[in-house]
């Protein structure tokens, strides 16, 4: 028989948005006021949670001999939220020249800048060369050529990792699982030694080690430590071959829970574990390329409901949010949790949806909730990654505003665009 607890269970953490006299605050901001001062749909990130995050992923991982965190930059690129994760010490993994310029003007330090993707061109080599960086993450012997051409031509030296693709199956959603042969990431872990042979005969580069990224939202360890497993044997092997490997990029993908009541995703502390168990004798700096993990569960949508429509099945609570603010849903149908702002104890089942001209804009579908009305605020949860980032205007919808809270304060970070700014279009003389 298991012994009763001493205690109640500790309270889940609220990730920065706690219910405080029935009304949804963020950190000590209530909501509402939020709403008031800068309109709705607005996100609100809180400070102290992406710390909070960032900081129980390096005490995870303190075992390791001076890891490099590099915040992968796409989840959330805000000025604000990068200098808060500067501040914790972390580095950025950037994958444009644009997220570049961010972690730059943030005050990342170039030596924790490792530059990713699977296109840079020559301008984002030429830039990234000349204000510094960690590493290049390569995916493809083409574009260490580029590479060793801008580098040559700048009379700089690149430090550079080979992406390998080791054909394994993340189990996330397919249009974010990148690490399987036919995905277009990395190089085959075949190819490595041909890779590897030729940069030492490329003018301008300097081979670091490896990368490796398997997808995003992992629910499970066990693809990573596959993924893991075969980097450690190609380190074996290029050493045998004479190469001089001192970096292993392990990527990012640890999930974040979405839904309450799914079963939660390895912790960062299980994934710290497996990490070090599997690397053990590496003998190399180890690079960790987290985004979702740090910022997704310290950011909310906050939304007003326009009308609450009657429907066949459900009515449809029309919210002032739509697939152009988060359009996570309508792209990977995933699940958020949406919640009233000022829960009342009656409960209703609906359909949520936004504004736009597509049946696509859903955010839920037959959802119980609490019971809302016209003119009444609600919060579309775990909205800090792949949100704000992944915004656009369609629907002639201006981008949406960003409010950092930390403690008392909160400012905001990013002004609601202006919609003269969508109008700045020609039409031609010749017309
Ligand atoms: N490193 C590389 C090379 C990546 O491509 C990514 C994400 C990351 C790190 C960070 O992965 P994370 O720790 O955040 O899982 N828009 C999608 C997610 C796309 C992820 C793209 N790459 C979503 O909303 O679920």
């Amino acid at each position: 028989m298991i012994a009763p607890l001493p205690f109640p269970a500790a309270p889940e953490p609220t990730h920065g948005f706690p219910l405080r006299d029935g009304i949804v605050h963020g950190e000590e901001v209530p909501l509402p006021l939020i709403a008031r001062e800068v309109g709705t749909p607005v996100f609100v990130y809180s400070a102290s949670a992406m710390r909070q995050e960032a900081r129980r992923l390096r005490s995870a991982l303190a075992s390791l001999a001076d890891p490099l965190i590099a915040y992968a930059v796409k989840a959330n690129p805000n000025a604000a939220v990068l200098a808060t994760l500067a501040r914790e010490g972390l580095g950025a993994d950037v994958v444009s020249g644009g997220e570049y310029r961010r972690a730059r003007a943030a005050g990342v330090p170039p030596e924790k800048i490792v530059f990713s993707g699977v296109g840079k061109t020559a301008a984002e080599m030429a830039l990234a060369l000349d204000g510094g960086l960690c590493q290049f993450n390569l995916e493809s012997l083409a574009e260490a050529e580029m590479l060793s051409a801008v580098a040559t031509a700048l009379g700089r030296t690149a430090p550079v990792a080979f992406r390998v693709n080791p054909d394994v199956a993340a189990g996330s959603h397919a249009k974010i699982s990148t690490g399987a042969a036919h995905n277009k990431f990395g190089i085959a872990i075949s190819e490595a030694s041909t890779a590897c042979a030729r940069v030492r005969e490329l003018p301008g580069l300097r081979l670091c080690g490896f990368a490796v990224h398997i997808g995003s939202q992992l629910t499970s360890l066990a693809p990573l430590e596959e993924a893991f497993g075969k980097v450690g044997a190609t380190i074996e092997r290029l050493r045998r071959e004479g190469h001089d490997i001192c970096t292993a990029d392990l990527g990012g993908g640890l999930g974040i829970r979405y839904d309450p009541a799914a079963p939660r995703p390895p912790t960062p502390e299980a994934y710290g574990a497996l990490v070090a168990r599997v690397t053990r004798g590496w003998d190399v700096r180890l690079i960790f390329e987290p985004g979702r993990l740090i910022v997704g569960e310290a950011g909310v949508l906050l939304t007003e409901v326009i009308r609450v429509k009657p429907g066949p099945r459900h009515p449809f609570v029309i919210l002032d949010a739509a697939m152009n603010d988060l359009m996570r849903p309508s792209l990977y149908d995933a699940w958020h949790e949406i919640d009233a702002v000022q829960p009342k104890a009656d409960r209703m089942i609906a359909d949520v949806v936004g504004p736009v001209c597509e049946t696509g804009d859903t955010f839920a579908v037959a959802r119980p909730l609490e019971r809302v009305a016209a003119g009444e605020l609600m919060i579309i949860r775990t909205a800090g990654a792949y949100a704000a980032s992944m915004g656009s205007t369609y629907n002639s919808r201006p981008l949406t505003p960003e409010v950092l809270v930390d403690g008392g304060n909160w400012a905001v970070i990013r002004p609601r665009q202006d919609i003269e700014a969508l109008l700045r279009e020609r039409v031609p003389a010749w017309l």
